[in-house]
């Protein structure tokens, strides 16, 4: 079948996915260093429309003014010949070993200091590019031991550091909002702000909530044991799907970062029909970037890596194509009815109804025929089947 990207369908990537050289914990490099230049053209090549970058990833970490400007200039002219956009920019808090204890909440204050200064001069870069939303993946945010760490105390420093960046933001005039990545361990034994769910309860009680939504990973949420989709979800219905991570994990375990789709498919399949055919008149519920934070498998070589790339979008498309197919098939839009689930959008009481009428109204307890009711099913497994044989091309 015939899937080729293109810019409108807004795929995004990081530098540090097709760039990452593959050294883990155990392991070498098993590729070269790849040029961010060449980067943006493989990308632009390939059908994608934007690149995101932490800023060592584009400046090396401790380059001097000089050289800082050369990189960003050349990284400029590549993104003027492609067309390329940069959509997002974030900042590398985790590799350099200052940051060992963490950056915003490390219990030195000296870090703490020096991790704000780090984040603000990259707003002033992802500004001057044209991103407009600016992630925090807060990695080496935690602790491996509960009394090494006092919880509350990093969360308020947490806040202070997120009021003071969108107080920067608003005081510069810049189209900027910040994106919060959960994630439950690594590197750190235990990450705060570890899942959807707590990065929004801690969004609700900054200065400026409005300025801070979610930017939820995949696997990040399937390493914790929770449903990637119900996460996306919860942020859509919050107003706080601000960004996306996609790729792909295989339950819980360490960090995967497989391609898109290589790890719960039929999750994957539910995902990109909420995204695509979830929003108010069936359209997409989201219009940001599809981005893809995945690293190409440490067996692969370059050709392998651009591989890699294409099938993250490839997926995307047929799993869209696949998802448009399932809404369109008269016996979907059957057992949709049949299972109720469009039942469930209709308010529990009527209008105006209040619960004075409720507990009026016999017919709802009184007269109510409870086994009649439990006795009726709900369908679930043959609808799921339907999605099944339309994700295998099967209908
Ligand atoms: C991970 C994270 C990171 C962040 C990135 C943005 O795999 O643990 O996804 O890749 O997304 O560093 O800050
Ligand atoms: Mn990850
Ligand atoms: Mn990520």
């Amino acid at each position: 079948m015939a899937v080729r990207p293109t810019p409108a369908d807004k795929f995004s990537f990081g530098l540090w996915t097709v760039g990452w050289t593959a050294r883990d914990p155990f392991g070498d490099a098993t590729r070269a260093a790849l040029d961010p230049v060449e980067a943006v053209h493989r990308l632009a090549e390939l059908g994608a429309y934007g690149i995101t970058f932490h800023d060592d990833d584009l400046v090396p970490f401790g380059s001097d003014d000089a050289t800082r400007d050369q990189h960003i200039a050349r990284f400029r002219k590549a993104l003027e010949e492609t067309g390329l956009v940069v959509p997002m920019v974030t900042t590398n808090l985790f590799t350099h070993p200052v940051f060992k204890d963490g950056a915003f909440t490390s219990n030195d204050r000296e870090v703490r200091r020096y991790a704000l200064r780090k984040v603000l001069r990259n707003i002033d870069l992802a500004a001057e590019l044209g991103a407009h939303t600016f992630v925090m993946w807060g990695g080496r945010e935690g602790a491996e031991y509960d009394v090494a760490k006092d919880i509350r105390a990093a969360l308020d420093r947490y806040r202070e550091a997120v009021n003071l960046l969108s107080q920067y933001v608003i005081d510069r005039g810049y189209n900027l909002r910040f994106a919060i990545e959960p994630k439950p361990n690594e590197p750190r034994g235990d990450i705060l702000l570890p899942t959807v769910g707590h990065a929004l309860a801690f969004i609700n009680t900054l200065d400026h909530p409005e300025l801070v939504g979610l930017n939820p990973e995949v696997g990040h949420e399937q390493m914790a044991g929770l449903n990637y989709m119900h996460g996306i979800a919860q942020a859509l219905w919050a107003g706080k799907l601000f960004h996306l991570d996609l790729n792909g994990q295989r339950g819980i375990k360490y960090d995967q970062d497989l391609v898109f789709g290589h790890g719960d498919l039929l999750n994957a399949f539910a995902l990109v029909d909420l995204l695509e055919n979830g929003g108010p008149q069936g359209g997409p519920a989201y219009d940001g970037p599809r981005h893809f934070d995945y690293k190409p498998s440490r067996t692969e070589d370059y050709a392998g890596v651009w591989a890699s790339a294409e099938a993250n979008m490839r997926t995307y498309l047929l799993l869209k194509e696949r998802a448009k197919a399932f809404r369109a098939d008269p016996e979907v839009q059957e057992a949709l009815a049949a299972s109720k689930v469009t039942e469930l959008s209709i308010p529990t009481l009527g209008e105006g109804e209040t619960y004075a009428d409720l507990l009026a109204d016999r017919s709802a307890f009184e007269e109510f025929d409870v086994d009649a009711v439990a006795a009726r099913g709900f369908g679930f497994v043959r609808l799921n089947q339907l999605a099944v044989e339309h994700l295998l091309g099967a209908r």
